[in-house]
């Protein structure tokens, strides 16, 4: 019997199930007899909750659903193991279901946390003689992963998150001066910028583009925030401005606990961040009067699998391909990684790096490309962003709506 095991972890994207169908196809073609998903994630596997990948995915019709699903289609959880020494009752019990259950290798998707599972099985198998293979598949829309250039799942949050600016400022921009609406977007990412940046591709010269970015890797300043805002209202008859989810002032408060602050914290200790759009629109009403508007993304910039990006989809299953192949030559405690190999035209190839040096790292946007003054990205940005929204996969269409693949 040669078994494998695929789980998805953390915050979901519109693409992450191509992964999972990447490992099914590579792995039926290398020989596998049972391709297992682990129903959400390592917390599931722990109730051994599995399923048979061949139940769903034997058809090319569901395979091809497969790809144009949003969400994690095996469930998802946020799950941290504890440390080895403080209950390696919970490392016995993953062997043991893994023994019982024939699986070789275990391969998890996800982002920085879920790449700590990784690390920690790959190291529990080294340190106590077991042959099981542990492998990351990278994932998450913040695109904060270090080492691989790009993370599947960004590109396509990406292409959301820049395709809706451009519609909300079409609406915008319908009144004249009279009637001038401050319109606040909040954007996801954490700690990092990188999906708020991507508010710089809607200037593509059919759209006048956002009037200011505001990322969580510069300082969030009130006093200069509102000031910008007189400025542009001065001359304007329509504002968009991006913020972040994760921007922060001086002392270090989260923006959106400006308002309220009683915000869950999950198992990792990561506060929930959201509401700053809400709050700063309320701000900026009362100090200047101007009408304003917060708009948050939320879930929708994650799920919009109608507007994923191709190149998204194929990387993404690419990176679910390459870690079946690496774990089939015996290889483990790794991440596969995206390195862009040509800039024109773009091209991008596989490669694996130690999971030591990518779990729990967060990877911020490099200053130098930010332009802090003017609030904007710079070209290096927009150079490196736009190649990953690249293409469209129509969805599957009935009655009128796009086709899902369900459990
Ligand atoms: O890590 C991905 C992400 O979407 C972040 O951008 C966001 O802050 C977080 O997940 C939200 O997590 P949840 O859906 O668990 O509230």
């Amino acid at each position: 019997m040669k078994n494998i095991i695929v789980g998805q972890s953390g915050g979901p994207t519109s693409v992450i199930n191509s992964s999972i169908a990447g490992v099914y196809k590579k792995a039926k073609e290398l020989g596998y007899d049972h391709v297992y998903g682990m129903v959400h994630g390592i917390e599931g596997f722990l109730n051994e909750d599995i399923i048979d990948l061949d139940d769903y995915l034997k058809s090319e019709e569901n395979y091809e659903l497969l790809k144009r699903t949003p969400s994690a289609f095996l469930g998802s959880c946020r799950y941290k193991l504890p440390k080895i020494e403080e209950a390696e009752d919970v490392y016995e019990k993953i062997f043991e279901i893994m023994e019982k259950n024939e699986i070789d290798s275990l391969l998890y998707t996800g982002g920085n946390d879920s790449m700590d599972t990784v690390k920690m099985l790959s190291d529990y198998a080294k340190e106590h003689n077991k042959k099981q293979t542990f492998f990351g598949v990278p994932k998450t829309i913040d695109n904060d992963l270090p080492i691989t250039d790009h993370c599947p799942g960004y590109g396509s949050c990406a292409k959301y998150i820049a395709t809706s600016l451009k519609e909300i400022i079409r609406d915008n921009e319908s009144f004249n001066k009279n009637r001038l609406t401050v319109c606040i977007v909040e954007i996801m990412g954490r700690h990092a910028g990188w999906l708020t940046a991507a508010a710089s591709l809607a200037s593509d010269g059919n759209s006048s583009g956002v009037d200011a970015i505001y990322l969580p890797e510069c300082e969030f300043d009130l006093d200069e925030f509102l000031g910008r805002i007189k400025k542009l209202a001065e001359t304007k008859s329509s504002i968009v401005i991006a913020v972040s989810e994760g921007i922060q002032t001086k002392d270090g408060k989260f923006v959106c606990e400006l308002g309220a602050d009683d915000r869950a914290v999950d198992a990792f200790g990561h506060k929930q961040l959201s509401g700053c759009a809400a709050t700063l629109a309320n701000i900026v009403a009362k100090e200047t009067g101007l009408k304003t508007r917060a708009i948050e993304f939320s879930t929708l910039q994650r799920a919009a699998s109608h507007l994923a990006s191709l190149t998204d989809i194929n990387e993404a299953e690419e990176c679910g391909m390459r870690a079946v192949e690496e774990v089939n030559k015996g290889n483990t405690g790794m991440m596969v990684t995206l390195n862009r190999t040509s800039e024109n035209p773009y091209k991008c190839e596989t490669g694996v790096y130690d999971i030591h040096d990518i779990a729990n790292v967060e990877k911020k946007i490099p200053f130098e490309w930010i332009d802090e003054e003017n609030k904007s990205m710079k070209k290096e940005f927009l150079e490196y962003a736009r190649p990953l929204i690249m293409g469209e996969l129509t969805p599957i269409f009935k009655d009128g709506l796009p086709q899902h693949l369900v459990r």
